[in-house]
């Protein structure tokens, strides 16, 4: 059971790091990068939906995978998926309520250097695209 734990916390880390780093390129773009600064709380939810949804979901998964591996059996399977859902409702909940902060305090609009930009653009991009096809593959070889 440990195992199965251990995959469906990967297998939602990885929506989470998705949703993380669409986010990020997203928040590079001109006119959005301007808004976004004017508030500290879409940093946050940006910051949070990838330090807990994708890093530390993922490290629990892994955790969870190799005491199945090792043959642990779990202490208490209920409290496992109790954990799972209060998370994952944690981290929905917490992000829509920054993104929701996030626009009520950011109001201003700025400019900045449109090359630069342009390149802070393009290379966000490329990142998450190669997040993208990482996911894909781990995905489809945890379902293996
Ligand atoms: C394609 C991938 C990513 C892009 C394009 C991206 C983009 C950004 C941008 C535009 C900011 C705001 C920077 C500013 O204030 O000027 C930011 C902040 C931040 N990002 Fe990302 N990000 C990416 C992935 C990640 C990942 C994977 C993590 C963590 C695992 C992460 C953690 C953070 C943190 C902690 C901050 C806040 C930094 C601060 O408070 O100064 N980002 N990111």
């Amino acid at each position: 059971m440990g195992k199965t734990l251990g995959v469906k916390f990967l297998k939602v880390s990885l929506i989470y790091f998705i949703i993380g780093v669409t986010m990020g390129a997203i928040m590079t773009i001109g006119s959005i990068y301007d808004f976004v600064i004017l508030s500290k709380l879409f940093e946050r939810a940006h910051a949070h939906i990838n330090l807990i949804g994708w890093v530390s979901l993922s490290i629990i998964g892994f955790i969870y995978l190799i005491l199945g591996n090792l043959g642990k059996p779990l202490y208490n399977e209920k409290l496992g998926n109790m954990g799972y859902w209060l998370i994952n409702i944690g981290i929905c909940a917490e992000f829509v309520a920054l993104l929701i902060g996030g626009y009520a305090q950011a109001s201003l609009f700025q400019a900045g250097n449109y090359v630069i930009k342009m390149l802070i653009v393009i290379f966000a991009f490329v990142m998450m695209i190669g997040v993208y096809f990482s996911v894909y593959n781990i995905y489809k070889t945890l379902n293996r």
